[in-house]
């Protein structure tokens, strides 16, 4: 069974697709994580991320096993993969990566943007996971704290709002709700509400497939 999950960032996506993966036993990749890592791999390089040799050569370079977990997750790789991502020769080396995952025959839960769409558009269940914007600044906000990244609400707000624009509007691959994909609105959820909410959706549609 394959599962996607598609959203805006910080809209509780990654949490219910890590809440699933454990829930059903499937593996799980988090698509966001390879963007991150071209984009921050570029400015290590000391390059900018929207230039199309840099971001295809960090893409082709990168190892799936060796991303580092901490740094992909600052503002700076967040908006750095953001400008990647809409490099049409990038998401097509990543895809061939995430369709190679997916291929697994137990299955897989993917999350990320493009999911339903384009990486796996059979995919048996989909789910777009949303909140609202203020919402999902709060949480960023707090991750980015824990982390010791000083940020005022305002301007992460203005920084989300920059990526959502620009993940909805890029031609390639847009961040887009599959006419098929059930909707979830984190917004005023728990974490566990949420799980449960998609459980309750997987569920369904394994019982409607018999
Ligand atoms: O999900 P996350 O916020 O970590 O993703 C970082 C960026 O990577 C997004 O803003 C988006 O531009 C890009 N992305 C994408 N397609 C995916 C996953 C992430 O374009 N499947």
């Amino acid at each position: 069974m394959i599962i996607a999950v598609d959203g805006p960032t910080a809209s509780g996506k990654g949490t219910v697709a890590k809440a699933l993966a454990e829930h059903y036993g499937l593996k799980r990749l988090d698509t966001g994580s390879l963007y991150r890592a071209v984009g921050l791999a570029v400015l290590d390089a000391g390059g900018d991320p929207a230039e199309l040799r840099a971001a295809v050569a960090a893409a082709e370079a990168l190892d799936l096993g060796a991303i580092d977990e901490h740094r992909i997750r600052s503002s700076a790789a967040g908006l750095a993969a953001s400008k990647v991502a809409t490099i049409p020769e990038v998401r097509a080396v990543l895809r061939r990566a995430q369709q190679t995952f997916a291929a697994d025959p137990k299955g897989a839960v993917l999350d990320g943007r493009d999911i339903g769409t384009v990486i796996c558009p059979n995919a048996e269940v989909k789910l777009f996971v949303t909140a609202s914007l203020k919402e999902r600044t709060s949480r960023r906000l707090a991750e980015l704290r824990d982390r010791g990244e000083q940020i005022s609400f305002e301007e992460l707000q203005a920084q989300i709002a920059e990526r959502d624009e620009r993940d909805i509007n890029r031609k390639e691959s847009p961040l887009r709700q599959a006419p098929d994909a059930y909707l979830l609105d984190t917004t005023a959820l728990s974490i566990e509400g949420a799980a449960k909410a998609a459980y309750a959706i997987v569920d369904a549609a394994i019982a409607r497939r018999g």
